[in-house]
């Protein structure tokens, strides 16, 4: 089994996004997979999805059910085999908080596309729906790239 975590700033809009669009590729899909998010703040602890992040996942028929924000904590870097932040940014903060990534397992969600960039914070420019689709983007092509090693594997 592979586990996932995704990160971001407050783990009320962008990482809990990641977390159910992936989880529902998974379901349709197939694969052996532990999905979580959570923030590199402690801001947003205990809060709900963001209203705006849970109706554009709800408008695509994807559920979000009573997920609630939790920080990132050095033990989770031990416990997930890779952590998928949203921007740059957040993967300062980890660094901060771990002091290093000696099993390089940090990076970053659009890295796994062809065009490698952050995911603007929706909180801040209000545009859900270019987050949806760029987080999309982002899972289906992790979700490639997961599988491919999965397949590379078995077949040795
Ligand atoms: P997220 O968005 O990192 O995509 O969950 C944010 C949510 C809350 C805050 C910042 C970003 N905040 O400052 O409270």
């Amino acid at each position: 089994m592979k586990k996932v975590m995704f990160v971001c700033l407050g783990n009320i809009c962008r990482s809990p996004m990641a977390e159910y669009i992936f989880r529902e590729i998974v379901s349709e899909r197939g694969g052996d997979f532990a999905v979580a998010s959570s923030a590199t703040s402690s801001e947003e602890a205990g809060n709900s999805v963001y209203p705006p992040a849970a109706a554009m996942l709800a408008r695509h028929g994807i559920r979000c059910g009573d997920k609630r924000a939790a920080q990132f904590t050095r033990s989770n870097y031990h416990e997930y085999d890779l952590i998928v932040c949203m921007e740059r940014r957040n993967i300062s903060s980890l660094l901060r908080m771990l002091g290093s990534d000696p099993d390089g397992k940090i990076c970053r969600l659009l890295d796994f596309t062809d065009s490698p960039r952050d995911i603007a914070d929706p909180w801040y420019t209000r545009d859900f729906e270019t987050a949806y689709e760029e987080i999309t983007e982002g899972c289906e092509a992790l979700y490639e790239a997961l599988s491919q090693k999965e397949k590379e594997f078995t077949a040795k």
